[in-house]
C-alpha cells in the first residue's frame, strides 16, 4: 500500500574513502561508462522523482561538490566515518518530517529504478523497507534475519553474526526506505557496540521492530544490481554489466550488433531500423542513428547525428558532426566539431572537416583538409587539397559555389571565394576569388634542364 502524497528524500551514502581503488581520485567520482559513479545513483534518485536528494560526503568531498553543482541537491558532510548509521543521520537535519527516507549507496550504480520503484511501492509509508538479494555466496555482507513466521526481526553483520546468522543467504543490498520522523529517533538510539565499534545503519531494523514497527525485506531483481564498487576489478565488472544493459536497449530498438561486447556507450544513443554496428564502436555523448545506417568497425561517435542510410566504414572519428542521409564517410575520415554534411555527401579516407558545410552530394574522397569552408551542391574536390584557414592568429571563410570542381594538390588561402561551375587546376594556390564558369589556375611553368647533375655522394 503507498501513499503517492508522501515524498521521497534520497539520502546518498557517499562518504567512504575508496582506499582499495588506489587511485587520487575519490571512489564516487571513478567513471562507469564515461560518468561518475555518484552521477549514475543521482540519475536514479531523478527517476524516482524525489522530493530532495543529500549526499553524505567526506573524504575529498570539496572535488566530489565540484562536480554536481546542481543547486537543489543537498550536501553533507560526515569528517569522520563513524558508520553507516552515522553517515544518515548528517543528512537528516536537511530532510522534511513527513518524508520517507530512501538510503542509497555512492558506489552502489547499477540499482535499476524497477527494484527501488518496487520497494518503495510494496513497503508501507509507515514501515520500514530493506532491498534484499539471496547469494550463493553472502560472506562480507549483512544478513536478513527473519523470524519463524518469516518476518524480518534484524540485520546481522558479517563480523557480529553467529553460526546460524552466517548460513543465511538472503544479504542486505543497503538500501532501505524508511518514515523519517521515526528514522531520526532511530538514529539517536544508535549505539556502537558491536565488533566496528560503528554505529550501523541495519541496527535501525532491531529498533523499529521494538517499536512495533514492520520492516520488509523486498527482493532485488539480481544479484548485478546491488554490486558495491571497491576496487578497480570491479569497477570493470560492473561496466561490463551496464554496457551489456545498454547494448541490449539498442538491440531491443531494432540495431543488429555485430558483438554486443564489443560496443561502448557512454552516453544516449538512439537508433532507427535496420542499424548495423560492427565491432569496437564507441558512442559517446548524445548520438543519434537514423534507419538502416551502417556504422564500421573501430569508430568513435560522440555528440552526433547521422541520417537514414548513410554508411560510415572503418575507423572514422565523428566529433559534434551532422551527417545527413545517404552519406558515405571514410574508411578512416575524421568529423570535427561543426561537420555538417547534406545528403549524398562523400566524405572518404584521410580527410578532416571542421566546421564547415558540404553541400549535397558534394565528394571531398582524399586526403584533403576542409576547415571554415562552405561547399555548394556537387563540388569535387581532388585528392590532397588544402584550405589554408588559419593564418596562426585568425580562421578565414572559404566558400565553394554548387558544381565548382577542385583539382588535386589544391591550396586555398582563405579568405577566398570559388565560384559556382568554376574549375581550379590541379596544384593551383589560390588567394584570389575565382570566377564562376572558367578554368582557374596558379602554377608555374614547367621547365627541363638538360645536363643537370644529381648529386652523387663522395666514396668513403
Ligand atoms: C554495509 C551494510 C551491510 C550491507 C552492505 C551492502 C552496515 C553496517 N552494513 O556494509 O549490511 O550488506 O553495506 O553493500 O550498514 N559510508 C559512509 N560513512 C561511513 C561508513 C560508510 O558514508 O561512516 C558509506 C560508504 O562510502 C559506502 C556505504 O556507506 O558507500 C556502505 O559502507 P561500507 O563500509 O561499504 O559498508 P559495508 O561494510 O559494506
Ligand atoms: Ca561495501
Amino acid at each position: 500500500m503507498t501513499d503517492k502524497s508522501t515524498p521521497i528524500a534520497v539520502v546518498v551514502l557517499a562518504a567512504g574513502q575508496g582506499t582499495r581503488m588506489r587511485s587520487d581520485i575519490p571512489k564516487v567520482l571513478q567513471p562507469m561508462a564515461g560518468q561518475p559513479l555518484l552521477a549514475h545513483v543521482l540519475d536514479l534518485a531523478t527517476q524516482l522523482n524525489a522530493a530532495k536528494t543529500v549526499v553524505v560526503y567526506g573524504h575529498g568531498g570539496d572535488l566530489v561538490r565540484e562536480h554536481f553543482p546542481a543547486p537543489e541537491l543537498g550536501w553533507a558532510l560526515q569528517a569522520e566515518q563513524l558508520g553507516t548509521g552515522h553517515a544518515v543521520q548528517q543528512a537528516m537535519p536537511q530532510i522534511e518530517d513527513d518524508a520517507r527516507v530512501l538510503v542509497l549507496c555512492g558506489d552502489v550504480p547499477l540499482l535499476t529504478s524497477a527494484s527501488v520503484q518496487r520497494l518503495i511501492d510494496d513497503t508501507a509509508v509507515t514501515s520500514v523497507g530493506v532491498l534484499t538479494v539471496a547469494m550463493d555466496d553472502p560472506t562480507g555482507y549483512g544478513r536478513i534475519v527473519r523470524d519463524a513466521n518469516g518476518r524480518v526481526v534484524k540485520i546481522v553483520e558479517q563480523k557480529d553474526g553467529s553460526p546460524e546468522e552466517l548460513a543465511v543467504r538472503e544479504i542486505n543490498s543497503g538500501v532501505f526506505v524508511v518514515p523519517s520522523k521515526q528514522l531520526c529517533g532511530w538514529l539517536d538510539a544508535l549505539q556502537p557496540q558491536n565488533a566496528q565499534g560503528e554505529y550501523y545503519l541495519t541496527d535501525i531494523v532491531g529498533l523499529a521492530v521494538a517499536d512495533g514497527v514492520s520492516v520488509e525485506g523486498i527482493q532485488a531483481d539480481g544479484f548485478e544490481e546491488i554490486m558495491g564498487i571497491n576496487d578497480r576489478v570491479q569497477l570493470a565488472a560492473a561496466e561490463r554489466v551496464y554496457q551489456r544493459r545498454a547494448v541490449d536497449v539498442l538491440m531491443r530498438a531494432g540495431a543488429r550488433v555485430a558483438d554486443p561486447a564489443r560496443v561502448d556507450i557512454r552516453g544516449q544513443v538512439t537508433t532507427g531500423r535496420d542499424v548495423f554496428i560492427d565491432v569496437n564502436a564507441v558512442f559517446v555523448g548524445d548520438v543519434t542513428l537514423g534507419d538502416r545506417v551502417q556504422i564500421g568497425p573501430n569508430c568513435v561517435v560522440t555528440d552526433s547525428t547521422i541520417g537514414d542510410d548513410t554508411v560510415v566504414l572503418a575507423n572514422c572519428v565523428l566529433e559534434s558532426a551532422s551527417v545527413g542521409a545517404a552519406c558515405n564517410i571514410g574508411p578512416y575520415a575524421r568529423l570535427r566539431p561543426g561537420s555538417d554534411l547534406s545528403e549524398r555527401a562523400k566524405v572518404g579516407n584521410f580527410v578532416e572537416i571542421k566546421k564547415s558545410h558540404i553541400g549535397v552530394g558534394s565528394k571531398v574522397n582524399h586526403l584533403t583538409y576542409i576547415g571554415d569552408a562552405t561547399i555548394g551542391a556537387d563540388v569535387n574536390v581532388g585528392a590532397g587539397t588544402i584550405t589554408c584557414n588559419y593564418d596562426g592568429a585568425n580562421k578565414h571563410q572559404t566558400v565553394i559555389g554548387d558544381g565548382a570542381f577542385i583539382g588535386s594538390g589544391v591550396e586555398l588561402v582563405a579568405p577566398v571565394n570559388i565560384g559556382s561551375g568554376a574549375t581550379i587546376g590541379a596544384g593551383s594556390t589560390i588567394t584570389k576569388p575565382a570566377p564562376d564558369d572558367v578554368l582557374t589556375l596558379e602554377r608555374a611553368r614547367q621547365t627541363s634542364i638538360k645536363n643537370w647533375q644529381r648529386p652523387v655522394k663522395k666514396p668513403k
